[in-house]
């Protein structure tokens, strides 16, 4: 039944086809999208990754292949030579790129037979069911966009790099547990058993280690895999563009990276960027934006009034100052309408980040309304406002808690606000550089010093004093490119001395004998001259997603798993036999679950 494609060969991809090939004979492929019968005509439009064109068939130019066309149904595979024509006028259609033409069919095969799909390939249905049948829902042309841009970002990536004297080289995917804060996807060893590989993290030692190597300028787009909580941005499995460079400093690595990304996005998707980008410390994005990956596309910046509330008669706030907390605010420009509900739902909203309220005044022409007014004096009030920047019309919300749950509640709800209020444009991209970030931060639950970024990130040269005595104020040369409020990478020049190193081991509280074990072989290398050296790396689904503007890295990877981690197509992870697990030397303790 099935035919072949013995004695044809493509003459063209069907999205090729224009006016230009007009009177042509051309031989195309695709799957069917759509076949209309008209009596005397047949028409079937016919597509392939590069779009859509349309077949005519008729008995008339041949009787053979209109018989065939009359059992072509949906995603049929066919192969047809005809000659293209222009349309009649009234039949152009403007909406397609190939709409001025259309292709008399003189020899029609089926190459292959579809069955009817579980949906209409350009319909609306839910994720799980595209993640089940992928190929289906990877013949979109959305879908397929993205996979293009993915490729041509990759490409602009790998092209600037080349030019700029990097050498990709790849680093192992069986290696040694890294320390990147995750929890480490493991592989276990058949022929040491007991002992086992993990999957890395990211190519972080390995790529140090190549500086050292002397290799200068590394890069590599290399999957990393994570077993951490998975959002919209974030997937088991995802790719970075990583780097590392020998000889620079935070300069260097921050204005390099800026045309990489201004050539990618210009090259790959023609969007233009606006260089260089504005720069923030972290103190800086967080009292103002209450983020450290603050999103620029709209203002609503946060105020501070801790000063200002130590001495006033609101207990909650002036307690709250007294005890090394915030009271900070924001002024919902034009919010003053918002309904008691909006602003219940706003402060429940607030709660999530543990706001323990959300107290508000409505500024109006006729004058305030608000639950706190009657704790301030006219002088407090006045302060406020002006702080403010207030206009009738306005609406002022306060948080008054630690600075973590302050800046956590307000940074949501700044981008909540910008949503209800419809202040973010769609097609703007505005990119910022956060800087200075603190070198580590003391873990409550784990009563010990974390690094922010990674135990390789060196401190500011003038903080190097404080890490005996005050390590909570030492800053890292570490950087974090933001994009519309998401984080699209980040890097760090590197400790390159052995001894400052083994002083942030020991600030973490690993002990010598800890260090050793896991790192020991980087800290062998390091005592064998190392230049030097700092680096980054993008998550390249991220910067897919923010230039096609998807809400999901899911819909820019070709085979992504779903918030669970499994992979619906595949149906990965699955058991394996106990054969296998015997070679590994593992023996399950799965605690049984209802079938
Ligand atoms: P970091 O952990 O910040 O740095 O990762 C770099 C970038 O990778 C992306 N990313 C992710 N994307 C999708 N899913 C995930 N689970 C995920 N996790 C991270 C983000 C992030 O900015 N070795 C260091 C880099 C360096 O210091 O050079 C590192 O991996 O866009
Ligand atoms: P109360 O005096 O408890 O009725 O609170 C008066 C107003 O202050 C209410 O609108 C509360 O939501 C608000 N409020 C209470 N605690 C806080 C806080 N920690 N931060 C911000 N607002 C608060």
């Amino acid at each position: 039944m099935a035919e072949t494609m013995q004695g044809l060969k493509r003459s063209h991809m069907v999205g090729e086809l224009s006016a230009a090939n007009m009177g042509e004979i051309v031989v195309v492929t695709g799957w069917v999208n759509s076949r209309r019968d008209h009596g005397g005509l047949i028409f079937v439009d016919l597509r392939d990754r590069t779009g859509l064109a349309q077949l005519v068939f008729s008995p008339e130019v041949d009787k053979d292949a209109f018989a065939k066309a009359e059992r072509v149904r949906g995603e049929f595979v066919l192969a047809a030579v005809g000659e293209v024509r222009r349309r009649s006028a009234e039949t152009v259609n403007p909406k397609l790129p190939t709409g001025e033409i259309e292709v008399y069919v003189t020899e029609l095969r089926i190459l292959n037979r579809a069955k009817t799909p579980p949906f209409y390939i350009e319909e609306d249905v839910d994720e799980n069911i595209r993640l089940r049948y992928r190929y289906l829902d990877l013949r979109r042309p959305d879908m397929q966009r993205s996979l293009i841009l993915r490729h041509k970002v990759a490409k602009a990536a790998r092209d600037f790099l080349d030019r700029q004297g990097f050498l990709e080289i790849e680093t192992p995917m069986l290696t040694k547990s890294t320390p990147e804060g995750a929890r480490d996807y493991l592989v276990p060893s058949r022929v040491n058993p007991g002992k086992f590989y993990a999957l890395p993290q990211s190519p972080q030692i390995f790529k140090q280690i190549l500086m050292v190597a002397g290799m200068d300028k590394y890069f590599q787009i290399v999957r990393c895999f994570r077993d951490e909580d998975l959002r919209a941005d974030r997937q088991p499995e995802f790719t970075q563009i990583d780097m590392e460079i020998s000889f620079v400093d935070v300069e260097d690595v921050l204005n390099l990276m800026e045309e990489m990304v201004g050539f990618t996005f210009k090259e790959a998707a023609g969007i233009d960027i606006e260089t260089p980008f504005p720069r923030f410390t972290y103190r800086e994005a967080m009292d103002r934006y209450g983020s450290d990956k603050p999103d620029l596309r709209f203002g609503l910046e946060l105020r501070d009034f801790t000063g200002m509330m130590a001495n006033s008669d609101f207990k909650v706030f002036a307690a709250v100052a007294a005890s090394g907390g915030q009271v900070k605010g924001i002024n919902a420009k034009g919010c003053a309408h918002f309904s008691r509900k909006e602003i219940d739902d706003l402060t429940q909203f607030a709660s999530i980040y543990g706001a323990k309220g959300l107290a508000y005044i409505v500024v109006n022409e006729e004058g305030l309304k608000s639950p706190i007014l009657k704790f301030f004096k006219d002088e407090e009030i006045e302060a406020i406002l002006h702080k403010f920047e207030a206009e009738p019309g306005d609406l002022l919300f306060f948080v008054a808690d630690k600075p973590s749950v302050v800046a956590a509640a307000l940074g949501a709800l700044r981008i909540e606000l910008a949503k209800k209020k419809n202040l973010i444009d769609p097609d703007v991209f505005k990119f910022a550089w956060v800087v200075d970030f603190p070198l580590v931060e003391y873990d409550d639950e784990e009563r010990r010093w974390v690094a922010i970024h990674h135990p390789f990130t060196a401190p500011l040269d003038e903080d190097l004093k404080y890490m005996d005595t005050d390590p909570g104020r030492v800053r890292a040369k570490a950087y974090d490119m933001v994009l519309n409020g998401i984080e699209l990478g980040g890097g760090s020049i590197r400790i390159h001395r052995r001894d400052v190193q083994q002083k942030m081991f020991d600030l973490l509280g690993h002990s010598e004998e800890e260090a050793n074990e896991k790192f020991g072989f980087m800290l062998e290398a390091f005592e064998y001259g190392t230049p030097p050296h700092g680096g980054i790396a993008f998550g390249l689904d991220r910067m897919i997603m923010l230039m096609a503007k998807r809400d999901t890295i899911r819909d820019v990877i070709a085979f992504p798993k779903t918030q669970s981690a499994t992979d619906l197509m595949t149906q990965a992870p699955s058991e394996v036999t106990p054969r296998q697990l015997q070679e590994l030397h593992i023996k399950l303790n799965v605690a049984k679950t209802k079938k």
